[in-house]
């Protein structure tokens, strides 16, 4: 049986380390009993070296990581202290990186490719099919092997109206008729404990990446509880 994942991207929030811990202690202490999911929690940097997961179920993962793996860039985070921190995944490619940071396909291929170098499992977020393979170009199949691509509708995400689950079926198998049926697919764009279901029954995805959702501890455990037996 697969493992389903449960990613949680809690963008810039909370704003203080204490909320942070909280939050981080609620969703750890909910999941007691899971027989069949990977919860990864991506945070602030900020936060990172305050966490060290308990559950065997739980990871850490971060929410970008810079091209390069050390030298004179002001401000950056190389995928190497990620890794020292006791990351296993960080989320590469976000729309909102795309559109404030203004990260290009190139971008990203750069970061998917010094990620993967410092053994963490890229989450490539995708818009379009089209970005796959700019986004992948010049990876080897036993890198490809080691990521996970997850599809969010930029109308999708923060907006409440989730992609219907037929339309997010059609791009998951484009994804899988690209890459190859191994490949962890995850969606992600105003999932919630009502429509998460569908995504992994119907649509066929491996796993969710969950934003707004994330942030509640309940409504998140809810969610996981919801997906881990399908
Ligand atoms: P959302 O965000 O769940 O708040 O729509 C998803 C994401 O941006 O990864």
């Amino acid at each position: 049986m697969k493992k389903t994942f449960v990613v949680a991207n809690w963008k810039m929030n909370p704003l203080t380390l204490e909320e942070a811990k909280q939050l981080f202690n609620a969703v750890e202490g909910g999941m007691e009993g899971l027989k069949n999911s990977e919860v990864v929690i991506c945070p602030p940097f900020v936060y990172l070296s305050a966490f060290k997961p308990q559950a065997l179920e739980l990871k850490l993962g971060a929410q970008n990581c810079y091209s390069q793996e050390k030298g004179a860039f002001t401000g950056e985070i190389s995928p190497n202290m990620l890794k020292d921190l006791g990351c296993q995944y960080v989320i590469i490619g976000h729309s909102e990186r795309r559109k404030y940071q203004k990260e290009t396909d190139e971008i990203v291929n750069e970061k998917i490719k010094a990620a993967l170098k410092a053994n963490l499992k890229p989450i490539l977020c995708i818009d379009n099919i089209d970005q796959i393979k700019k986004d992948l170009e010049d990876l080897s199949q036993q890198d490809l092997e080691n990521l996970m691509v997850a599809y969010e509708p930029i109308w999708a995400i923060g907006t409440g109206k989730a992609c219907g689950i037929p339309e997010a079926k059609e791009t998951n198998l484009s994804v899988k008729e690209i890459l190859g049926e191994n490949i962890p697919t995850l969606y992600g764009g105003s999932v919630n404990s009502q429509n998460a279901e569908g995504y992994i029954k119907e649509a066929g995805f491996q796993g969710l990446l969950i934003g707004g959702a994330s942030l509640k501890p309940e409504e998140f455990i809810e969610i996981i509880r919801r997906v881990d037996l399908i």
